[in-house]
């Protein structure tokens, strides 16, 4: 008998599982702050409805294990969906992910704290949410807050915001309240361009209109919170109906039997002999199978993970794009892009970062930033740097074309991370408004007489010796020392130094940050056009960051960056002063001083480390001398 039993409880909760697993998620995130009535708004949405999940699991589970389990399993599958998305970020942030069901959808709503400082948490819960619910006291009514919010939801791209406009059991349920207060965000909604939004009178505390219409509020007739809830498209629903896109992740092995290019569909659907478009190279082909663990489909939508092959040999790697060719993603390497500052260190136009977009990444740079927004006044401002929790718009630049979407029509085609290349931190997040110019339109002009047949004429080779370290440590004086005994060597060579370079083409740059990134990018782009001139070009430069000297030696071909680093202790440098500024510094009557009150990091794996402490301008000359010959730069 008991068998039987156990048998059709198993039947049931299979069933059950199956319709659950069915069931579209709704992500969404909450805005407000506790004193609007948070905590209590969550804590009923999670309590009545959970109430109904567990009561429907009481019915069908009873004594069954396998229930435990299975339902365990789910929770923690969509939870750590949703932290995942964090992690893969690898910064640490503050939101809390709560998972609850209804009978029509399941829901992971995301809590992100709702100050200023929390920008980025806001911004990673809401990445992927399909609705936000700003949450506004109908005492208080509209204010800053709640224009941050509605903004960051809007610049984010979450479809559906929802005005629940909380404790109206202490405003007598009036109409009034709520019309005020719809047509004051009415207004501001208009100015940002939020073309819709949905507002709910309710009380969190008393239940009206949460999960259950409220007796109160006759003259309300929309539907309650929950229901609407259940009833906003999803993103992954609007995805289904969007272009093919399938970005991939790996070619399998060409030992296998089949070449097949791996991935997860992000929008649309394809199906065998279907034409499609390879990005960025822009080859076409068709579909040949749909290959997955359970067989070959007829059929593939967003959301699936499959291996396609198609009819032709073509070469795709990672960061490749498999696009419907009717309606094809475009390339480019240069966008116009939001951009959320996340880290403590600024982002610096001209520094160079990692983007990762989709399976791509690529190293890039801001190239300007057109304006930052002031989030509480959204006012438009100008701003050479992003420090954290900024928010600007920003042209960006990328060293290889990608395949990419606008963010308002596809998330996943259209957004991107940025990686600090030194210390492998996720440090902002982005979404790409447009392209700046296509990247077919861009050639690179072919030379016939190259660095190679230059350096056969010099008789040695080109290269770039980058002095770097604090200032009074000697980089002028052994650079001079050393360019004049290359000289009589017969040496083609050419002295590029911080003082003069700093009286013509850097003389617009002061000493911020900002500035010192900006004097070395182009320090670094002219010595590569010196090199490449067929030079050896040396550059005497305090160079204060790892970042900018890697941008230098990048610029260059394997062998050509020598990087000397001069350790001359502070104290050493700082008691030589030669031009008296260490001493201005300390007086505080000259700011940004590399070393007092400005950073030098210091390289890690320089070429040469001299410390002008201990040697002579002359021997760190005839050493430096020494080295190049043994590395093969000049005879
Ligand atoms: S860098 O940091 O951007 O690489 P750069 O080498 O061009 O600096 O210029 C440094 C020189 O500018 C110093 O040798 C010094 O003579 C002068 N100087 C003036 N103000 C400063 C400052 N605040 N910090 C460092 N150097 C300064």
């Amino acid at each position: 008998m008991s068998h039987v039993h156990d048998d059709l409880i198993a039947l049931d909760i299979d069933d059950y599982l199956a319709r659950h697993e069915r069931k579209e998620l709704l992500r969404f995130i909450t805005c407000g702050s506790v004193d609007d009535g948070k905590s209590t708004l969550i804590g009923r949405l999670l309590f009545d409805s959970k109430m109904l999940f567990e009561d429907q699991l009481a019915t069908i589970e009873r004594d069954s294990k396998k229930w435990g389990t299975q339902a365990e399993a789910i929770d923690l599958a969509l939870l750590v969906d949703g932290l995942a998305a964090e992690r893969e970020q690898g910064i640490t942030i503050d939101v809390a992910y709560r998972y609850f069901a209804t009978d029509a959808r399941k829901f992971i709503v995301a809590d992100t704290p709702g100050h200023e400082q929390y920008t980025r948490n806001m911004v990673t819960g809401a990445s992927t949410a399909d609705a936000a619910i700003l949450l506004i006291d109908a005492r208080r009514g509209v204010l800053t807050q709640t224009r941050r919010h509605g903004y960051l939801a809007h610049l984010l791209g979450i479809r559906h915001l929802v005005l629940a406009i909380n404790k109206m059991d202490l405003m007598e349920y009036a109409e009034s309240v709520y019309d005020q207060i719809v047509a004051d965000f009415q207004a501001f909604a208009g100015m940002i361009g939020i073309s819709a939004f949905t507002a709910i009178p309710v009380s969190a505390l008393t239940g009206d209109n949460v999960t259950e219409p409220s007796a109160h509020m006759g003259w309300y007739t929309g539907p309650s919170l929950l229901k609407l809830l259940e009833m906003v498209e999803v993103d992954a629903s609007r995805m289904l109906r969007a272009p093919f896109r399938m970005p991939v992740q790996w070619v399998n092995r060409p030992n296998a039997e089949f070449r097949g290019f791996c991935g997860s569909i992000v929008s649309g659907a394809v199906a065998p002999g279907e034409r499609v478009r390879i990005l960025p190279s822009g080859k076409e082909s068709r579909i040949a199978r749909i290959v997955t663990d359970e067989g070959d489909l007829p059929r593939a939508q967003a959301g699936q993970s499959v291996t396609l092959t198609l009819t032709d040999e073509v070469d795709i790697s990672r960061g490749g794009v498999i696009v419907t060719a009717d309606a094809p993603a475009e390339v480019a390497d240069q966008f116009e892009a939001r951009i959320v500052w996340m880290q403590d260190d600024p982002l610096f136009p001209g520094r160079n970062y990692l983007f990762k977009a989709g399976t791509s990444t690529v190293v890039g740079t801001v190239t300007a930033i057109k304006y930052q927004v002031n989030v509480n006044t959204l006012e438009h401002l100008a701003a050479d740097k992003l420090e954290l929790n900024g928010i600007g718009v920003c042209n960006i630049s990328l060293d290889r074309p990608i395949a990419f979407d606008p963010y308002d029509a596809n998330r996943e085609m259209g957004s991107f991370i940025l990686i600090d290349r030194m210390t492998h931190q996720t440090c902002g997040a982005g979404m790409l408004n447009f392209a700046l110019r296509r990247a077919h339109n861009i050639h690179q002009q072919h030379v016939d007489v190259d660095k190679a047949s230059r350096a056969v004429m010099k008789g040695h080779r080109a290269g770039m010796v980058w002095f770097t370290g604090l200032s009074g440590s000697g980089k002028s004086t052994v650079a001079n020392l050393l360019e004049k005994r290359l000289h009589a060597l017969g040496v083609h060579t050419y002295l590029l130094d911080g003082d003069n370079v700093r009286h013509g083409l850097n003389r617009d740059l002061g000493f911020t940050e900002a500035d010192r990134v900006e004097n070395i990018r182009r320090v670094a782009e002219v010595g590569k056009l010196m090199v490449d001139a067929g030079l050896l070009v040396l550059t005497a430069f305090i160079s204060p960051f790892r970042s900018e000297r890697q941008l230098a030696r990048e610029l260059l071909d394997e062998g050509e960056f020598i990087e000397v680093y001069m350790n001359t202790p502070l104290d050493v440098a700082e008691a030589r002063d030669p031009k008296g500024l260490y001493k201005k510094a300390r007086r505080g009557e000259l700011k940004n001083f590399t070393g007092i009150d400005s950073p030098y990091e210091a390289p890690e794996s320089a070429e040469i480390e001299l410390d002008t402490s201990k040697v002579s301008p002359e021997e760190a000359a005839d050493h430096l001398l020494a080295t190049l010959r043994e590395l093969g730069m000049i005879r």
